[in-house]
């Protein structure tokens, strides 16, 4: 061994996750996977992300799940916190997906563990079926899953080299109806801040700090992570999570900066969430902002084109667009304000690429929809589109939502990083 501490260190880490009935393989090339520097023991999940905003629609992650483990490519939203696949248990109403459904063990979650009772609100009963949790969740899209909470393990690397086995509570989903926003996945990777979140599930086991984040390429693909050992936190611009608004990641209020301009939109609570592949704006500040941008194309040599038809709101010029570059002098970069203090304000950037794309048929379309429309109520959500290259932290233990600029194509790798 290199040193007590680390040796200390190490056995927290290792008899924190369960690894019950694993070889003894395994565990051994835990053993000789120790780093040589030792910086941290208990740090970071790195895991890449494929896909992309447009024209796939969706990012995802893979993640091993089972003993023996198996992959599963899953929806990393930080709307929800509930992880779950589609489950063969058997399946009443799936959808299709990527790989084969996941088979239950029968390691049913209790109806009395706080976790359920964390996924129900108020009304939580155990007298029918005690031995199991049912849950249902429900996204804003319409979409549902229904099903039963199952433990199972989670091969997972940490960024130290060494491989662990956390044992997590994730939903076996028997009953699936797909909303508009559907994607063909296997399941939901559940980033939220709740108790049922994997993130809390990893913290609570010793693993990480409960800490999350993401960096999604514009150019496709990226990576999520857990813990907070990958970033350079003097680098990162961040702001209060919201103290009244706590069922998701919400810095609160904010107000819309157009062109390096304050618009008047203001009062729009916001709320940062992977899930969901465009921004979404209440329908007042939507108009707001639709007036802006077509103030600002009136008299240029662009006509607004029907396109695509998920994306409303599209412009063709006299050629097509080919790059952002193509369309720069006709919009101007927005920016979110939100309050981070006493009079201190701190600016979600948002550039050209984060609120407009380039259509297949050569138009520029916006991309921020109406979120009346589609029963956001007064909720505006920023989501991939807006959060593309840069590293978006959510830090449960400090309350923080945080940002930066990044290339997000690769992966940090473990020997480079920053503590
Ligand atoms: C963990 O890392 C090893 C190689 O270091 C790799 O083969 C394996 O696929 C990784 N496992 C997961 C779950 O990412
Ligand atoms: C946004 O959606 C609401 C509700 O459907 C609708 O009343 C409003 O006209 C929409 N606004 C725009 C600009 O489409």
């Amino acid at each position: 061994m290199k040193s007590g501490v680390i040796l200390v260190f190490c056995l927290l880490c290792l008899s924190l996750s369960v690894s019950p009935s694993w070889g003894s393989d395994d565990r051994r090339q835990k053993w000789w996977k120790w780093p040589s520097t030792g910086k941290s023991i208990c740090s970071s999940v790195v895991l890449p992300l494929y896909g992309n905003v447009y024209p796939q629609g969706f990012y995802y992650a893979q993640i091993h799940i089972g003993h023996p483990p198996r992959p599963y490519f899953l929806d990393p939203d930080t709307g929800s916190d509930l992880t779950w696949l589609q489950c063969d248990a058997p399946c009443v109403r799936c959808t299709q997906a990527p790989h084969p459904y996941y088979k239950p063990n029968n390691d049913l979650v209790p109806c009395k563990d706080p976790l359920c009772a964390s996924l129900h609100s108020g009304d939580h009963r155990c007298d029918d079926e005690p031995d199991q949790c049912d849950y249902e969740v429900e996204y804003a899209d319409g979409g549902s899953s229904l099903g039963v909470l199952i433990n199972d393990v989670s091969l997972l690397n940490l960024t130290t080299g060494v491989r662990v086995v956390a044992r997590l509570a994730i939903g076996c989903g028997y009953d699936q109806i797909p909303g508009p926003s559907y994607q063909p996945l296997d399941g939901v990777l559940g980033l939220g801040k709740g108790k049922t979140g994997i993130v809390s599930q990893l913290h609570s086991q010793g693993l990480i700090r409960n800490v999350v984040g993401h960096c999604f390429s514009s150019r496709g693909g990226g990576f999520l992570f857990f813990g907070d050992d990958i970033y350079d936190p003097s680098r990162i611009i961040s702001t209060p999570m919201s103290r009244d608004y706590t069922k998701h990641y919400s810095p609160g209020y904010g107000e819309i900066i157009y062109g390096g301009k304050a618009t008047g939109l203001k009062n729009l609570l916001v709320i940062f969430d992977s899930g969901s592949s465009y921004t979404y704006l209440s329908s007042k500040a939507y108009e707001g902002l639709l007036n802006k941008v077509t103030e600002e194309l009136r008299g240029k040599p662009i006509q607004e084109a029907l396109d695509d038809e998920t994306l409303p709101f599209c412009w063709k010029g006299r050629r097509p667009f080919r790059s952002m570059r193509d369309v720069k002098m006709y919009f101007k970069p927005l920016a979110l304000s939100f309050s981070s203090g006493w009079r201190s304000k701190t600016q979600f950037e948002i550039p050209l690429e984060g609120y407009l794309l380039i259509s297949a048929k050569g138009s520029v379309c916006l991309g921020v929809l109406n979120g009346t429309e589609v029963g956001l109520q007064n909720f505006n959500v920023i989501g991939d589109i807006s959060m593309q290259d840069k590293m978006v932290i959510y830090d449960n233990e400090k309350q923080t939502i945080g940002w930066t600029p990044a290339n997000c194509d690769r992966p940090p790798r473990s020997d480079t990083m920053t503590i």
